[in-house]
Order: C-alpha cells, then structure tokens, then sequence
C-alpha cells in the first residue's frame, strides 16, 4: 500500500548533536511511544541518547522500565533554578546494550513546574531548559524530549530551546487540526522572534482502511516533504511493550514489520539529521 525508501548510509561523525521534541498539542497520538522507539533504535546503531521526560504523568519513564529511587534527581530538580549536576539526573535505560541510552525521569511533582514556569514571561522559560540540552549535547548524540499535550508552559518552554520537532500525526481529522494547532503557536513564536522547525511529521496508528489512506494522502498533499516516507502502523503491540518496561525491539524480539516501522524511521530521521535544511524545515504558511 505505502512505499518506504530511506536507508541510512550516514557516517555519525556528520551527526551535529541534536535537541529534538516530539510535540504534538494534540493527546494520545503516539509522542511517548515515538520517542521510547526511536530513541532505542538510535542507541541500537550505537549513538548515544538522552531522553528526557516533561510529561507528570511519566509515561516515557515508566515506559523505559525506570523506577526512579529515593533521592534519584528528577527532570523538576534539573529544570530547578539550582540543579544538580546533571549526570545524576541521567539514568540508563534496562534493556540497551549497544549505545547508551539514558532517561531524565518525570514523577507527578512536575506539575510544581508549571506554577514555576507561569510566573516567568514566555522569554524566559526557555533559559531553564536550555542548560540541560547543553549538557546534553556535549555529552549525548542526540536529546529527545517527550512533550505533554496541550500549549501550555511546559511547551512554550521547549519550543523556545529545542534545536527541532518531530511531530506524531494520526490520520484523522481531529488530529489533522492539532498540526494545524501546532502551526499557529510555532507562527506565533516566529512573530515574537522564536523560529522552531521542524525534522518532520510521523504518521501514527495507521490502519489498512480507505479512510486512514485518504487522509494520509490529505495529510502529505498538504505537508509534502516534511512527512516521513515511514509511518507507524496501528498495533496492540505498541501499547503492550512500555508495560513490560520494553522497546517494540525488546518485546518482539528485533523482528517483524512493527520493529522495522520504527526501525525505518531512524533510519530516515538520521538521513535528515546530517542535512543541514532537512535537520529543521519551516512549516508551510
Ligand atoms: N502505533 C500504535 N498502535 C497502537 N497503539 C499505539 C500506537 N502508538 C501508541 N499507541 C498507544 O496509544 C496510546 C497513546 O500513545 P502515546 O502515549 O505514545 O501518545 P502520546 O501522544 O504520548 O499521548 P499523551 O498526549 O497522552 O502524552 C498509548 O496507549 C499507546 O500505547
Ligand atoms: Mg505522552
């Protein structure tokens, strides 16, 4: 039904490090699922990958299979006004054996934040994420960050400091108008100076019906190369794997086309990362 073509050829040492959010103001449509399956295939080629968790609800962290220990720093301590040193926030991810893949854990005190972030003017909130991405650029390949839904200060706050986005689609309407959503916020910051791009659009949940054609078709009609060639089929299995704490990979055993969705799209995703315009497209007006 879909063609796929992208396969990485790509030297890491052409890999500049990289701040990625994967954002979508739009609930439920694979954020979570995207970045624990992409960042684990980007460690499976060896990279090294940061994510980092800005949701309370703690979804990425629980889904990685880490249970944060009495005393273990959370993403509120790193986003605090002193944090510690980040290195203590970072902790590795079970089940990842050829990069090194490591997780800045949410607990439901993230919510504090919001207050926090609320007294501050949309200027300034980025300057509290922004010392950790440094670190993590100097010390990781690549940062991805697990977006909540919605616009609120927690997003306003990642898209005044993250290099790109990467943003989950699923193919209906209702979910259409979140990217429409998400194209007016990023127009609003680029009026006020702040010009987020994006890495491009992931097509999530599909199903092999008529109607999650058209609208994939609707969808690439009007993003052209900013969608990804890859998209994700609609499986039960994506949502079994983060319960058992595992990867897609993990849970199937590195086989099969649900491994390979995923597969495929780091391999595209990296294609992007090397190219200089790919790595950060401006929306269509
Ligand atoms: N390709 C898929 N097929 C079937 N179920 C999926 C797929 N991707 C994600 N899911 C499931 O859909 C639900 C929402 O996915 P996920 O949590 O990744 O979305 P999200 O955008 O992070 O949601 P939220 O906005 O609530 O943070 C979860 O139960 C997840 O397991
Ligand atoms: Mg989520």
């Amino acid at each position: 039904m879909f063609t796929v073509k992208a396969k990485a050829n790509v030297n890491v040492k052409d890999l500049v490090p990289l701040t990625v959010a994967v954002l979508n103001e739009k609930g439920g449509v694979g954020k979570t699922t995207t970045v624990l399956n992409l960042g684990h295939e980007l460690a499976f080629r060896g990279l090294n990958v940061l994510l980092l968790d800005l949701d309370h609800r703690a979804d990425l962290t629980k889904g990685s299979g880490v249970a944060l220990a009495d005393g273990q720093p959370s993403i509120l301590d790193a986003l605090s006004e002193n944090p510690p040193d980040f290195a203590t926030c970072a902790v590795p991810v079970p089940g990842d054996t050829r990069g090194s893949l490591s997780v800045v854990g949410a607990e439901r005190d993230l919510a504090v934040l919001e207050l926090d972030l609320a007294g501050l003017s949309p200027f300034d909130r980025p300057g509290r994420l922004r010392p950790l991405l440094e670190w993590g650029r100097a010390n990781y390949h690549c940062v991805l960050l697990d977006a909540p839904p919605g616009l609120g200060v927690l997003t306003s706050m990642i898209l005044g400091s993250v290099d790109t986005l990467l943003v989950p689609q699923e193919p209906s309407f209702l979910a259409a108008s979140g990217v429409r959503e998400l194209e007016l916020t990023l127009r609003e910051f680029a009026s006020v100076g702040v010009g987020v791009g994006v890495l491009g659009i992931l097509i999530t949940k599909v199903r092999s019906t008529t109607h999650h054609r058209d609208y994939m078709e609707m969808i690439r009609a009007r993003y052209g190369k900013l969608v990804f060639d890859t998209f994700i089929p609609e499986s039960v299995r994506y949502q079994e794997a983060p319960a058992f704490g595992m990867s897609i990979r993990e849970y199937l055993g590195g086989r099969g086309p649900l491994v390979e969705a995923y597969s495929r799209l780091a391999d595209e995703v990296m294609v992007r990362w090397q190219d200089d315009e790919a790595r950060s497209m401006p929306l269509p007006q």
